[in-house]
């Protein structure tokens, strides 16, 4: 087995950050590399999710584990061309961050519980239902593969002034 690589993340603003990614159509050794290359520089960020165009890849596959504590169990997930199938008319509002938008933070309202349904990294059909964090991250990640951040959920005003920080932060990384 290749070892896994920790790749480049994307900082908003980039054209790519903007796109649909496509379908994929095949899970076979590449995409099941890009996926351990995903987790490897997720859990390094360290985040609890991360999506393929985040990595300049522009297909659908994200990953996620939101466990948080320091000695529980990792629940990584990898999800293929996945789809949310239903959602709760009960909402709920996290604050919500992304690894394409360091260090800013804000409100969001999504419905509290969600369907989802994905392929596997075996090619398998796999359906289940998320709530709390879990059902939060999962549509912050499907947004990423219909070009969608969710600083797209705040006021134009607030969404422009996140992203003129983001210009600076990344004129600075150039200069270093
Ligand atoms: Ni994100």
């Amino acid at each position: 087995m290749r070892a896994m690589t920790i790749r480049p993340i994307l900082i908003h603003p980039d054209p790519r950050l903007k796109k649909v990614a496509a379908a994929l159509d095949d899970v076979n050794d590449a995409v099941r590399a890009l996926a351990g290359d995903m987790f490897e520089t997720m859990y390094d960020a360290p985040g609890i999710g991360l999506a393929a165009p985040q990595v300049g890849v522009l297909e659908r596959l994200i990953v996620l584990d939101c466990v948080k504590e320091e000695d529980a169990e990792p629940q990584p997930i990898a999800m293929i061309n996945p789809e949310i199938i239903a959602t709760s008319d009960e909402t709920s509002v996290y604050e919500e961050g992304c690894l394409s938008i360091p260090d800013q933070f804000a409100d969001v309202e999504r419905p509290a519980e969600v369907t989802a349904r994905w392929l596997d990294l075996d090619g398998n059909l796999q359906e289940r239902d998320f709530d709390g964090l879990w059902a939060t991250c999962v549509q912050h990640e499907i947004d990423h593969l219909n070009g969608k951040l969710f600083i797209d959920y705040l006021k134009p005003l607030r969404r422009q002034m996140i992203t003129r920080k983001m210009q600076k932060l990344k004129k600075e990384r150039t200069r270093e």
